[in-house]
Formats: C-alpha cells, sequence, structure tokens
C-alpha cells in the first residue's frame, strides 16, 4: 500500500544527525574545500580573506597544530560569510572546543560513534570518514550522509568511489574526497555525480601558509574554481 511516505532507506540519512542543508549546499557549490595547517594564528585571517577575494569563501583547518582553534575563532569573528570548518576532528573535546571557537562545519577522517553522537548534541554539521562498505554503513546508520573518503588515492581514488557509490544510491551517500588530490588527478573527481567536495591541501600548502604566499595560494584557488565550474554538477 502506498501511504505517501518515503521508504525508511531515503529518511535514514536525513535527519537531524547529518550536514545542515545550508553548509551542505555550499560546499557542494563550490565542490573544492582547501584543507589548511596554520601554524600561525595570525595567518588564518589572511588566508581567509584570500580565498574569498579568488571566489573560495570556505576552508578546512586541521586540528593539526596549536594554533588552529585560534585560526578558527578569528576568522569565524572576523570574515564575514566565510564557511570555516574545524577538520582532523578525532575526539569529542576536540569537537566541542572546535565548536566554542566559531567553527561552521566538522569534519574527521574516519567514523565514531562518540564523535558523531558529540556532534548532534553541539549541532554542528559533521561530515565523518569512511572508505570502506562497511564504514560507509555505519556512518548512515548513524545518519550521516555525506562522507569524507580519506586518503582518496591510497584507497583506490575516484574508480574505488564510483565502485561505492553504486550500492549506497537507495541512501543518498555522497563523498568529499581528500589525500592525494591534485589539479593533476582533480578532473577524474569532479567527473562524478556522488563526490559533492573534493579536499585538499594544494591550494594553500603548510609552507606556502607560512611564507605569506598569499598571491600564489589565490592564483591556485582561482584555477581550481575555474576548474570546478567547467566540471559536470554534483547530484
Ligand atoms: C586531509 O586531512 O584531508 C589531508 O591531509 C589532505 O591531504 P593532502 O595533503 O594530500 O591534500
Amino acid at each position: 500500500m502506498d501511504d505517501g511516505s518515503e521508504p525508511e532507506a531515503h529518511r535514514l540519512p536525513l535527519g537531524a544527525l547529518g550536514m545542515s542543508a545550508s553548509v551542505i549546499a555550499r560546499l557542494t557549490s563550490a565542490r573544492i574545500v582547501p584543507v589548511v595547517e596554520i601554524a600561525d594564528a595570525d595567518y588564518g585571517v589572511a588566508l581567509a580573506r584570500t580565498l574569498a577575494g579568488a571566489g573560495l569563501p570556505m576552508m578546512e583547518v586541521t586540528l593539526r597544530t596549536p594554533a588552529a582553534l585560534d585560526a578558527i575563532r578569528a576568522i569565524a569573528s572576523e570574515v564575514p560569510d566565510f564557511l570555516v570548518g574545524a577538520g582532523t576532528l578525532l575526539t569529542t573535546r576536540q569537537l566541542e572546543d572546535a565548536v566554542a571557537a566559531g567553527a561552521h562545519f566538522g569534519v574527521s577522517p574516519g567514523f565514531s560513534a562518540a564523535l558523531s553522537g558529540a556532534a548532534v548534541a553541539a549541532e554542528l554539521p559533521f561530515v565523518p570518514g569512511a572508505t570502506t562498505a562497511t564504514e560507509i554503513l555505519a556512518a548512515a546508520e548513524s545518519g550521516h550522509s555525506h562522507l569524507k573518503f580519506f586518503p582518496a588515492e591510497q584507497s583506490g581514488g575516484a574508480a574505488a568511489i564510483a565502485s561505492l557509490t553504486a550500492p549506497f544510491a537507495a541512501l543518498g551517500i555522497r563523498f568529499m574526497p581528500t589525500g592525494g588530490i591534485r589539479p593533476s588527478n582533480l578532473d577524474a573527481y569532479l567527473a562524478l555525480p556522488s563526490v559533492f567536495a573534493i579536499g585538499g591541501t594544494w591550494i594553500a600548502p603548510r609552507d606556502a601558509i607560512a611564507a605569506g604566499e598569499f598571491e600564489v595560494i589565490g592564483a591556485a584557488a582561482r584555477a581550481a574554481v575555474a576548474t570546478a565550474a567547467a566540471a559536470p554538477p554534483a547530484a
């Protein structure tokens, strides 16, 4: 009997446990997310303004340096309309610190029920990592439809994502690959409709940030924006 309700498989990832619609929409429309490691928080705001000026008003600041939280705090308060996420979230404490610093979304290289629960409690749009069918299923059961695929190149690259997309189509699973992605292999990922965004450090490498090479970073961002604009859209 058709009572008008959606099948369970379609409802599963779309609840309050997943990403907020506005964050998904912004990441999906930019398609490229600079992943950055900031050694000196003073450079965070200048970096954000450089990326915004290049048409890429978003970044994931990895919590791999002591300066990361201060950088997120400064960007969130000083750069209007810039989407700043906290990456490399490994513990619930880090996730809570990221929320307190003003992060707009969180990213983890893997999936953990504890981190997922902490993101829900904090109402933080959250992208956990998954590279196997079992991990994807676990993340989907916790309500996540948008997943990081890391390390992308080492985990089979675009071909692996294409193979994993088909069996999970009913759950609406979408991927954000990162790890080993550069201008030379970007097109292969952009060609996949199930890839909602692509992350990487190639746009703003740690050394370039530390050296204040914002012109170089801006040029790399503009090139990535142009490449993404020429690609088929995400589903
Ligand atoms: C990440 O945390 O997403 C990765 O370290 C990015 O990998 P890359 O340096 O190869 O882009």
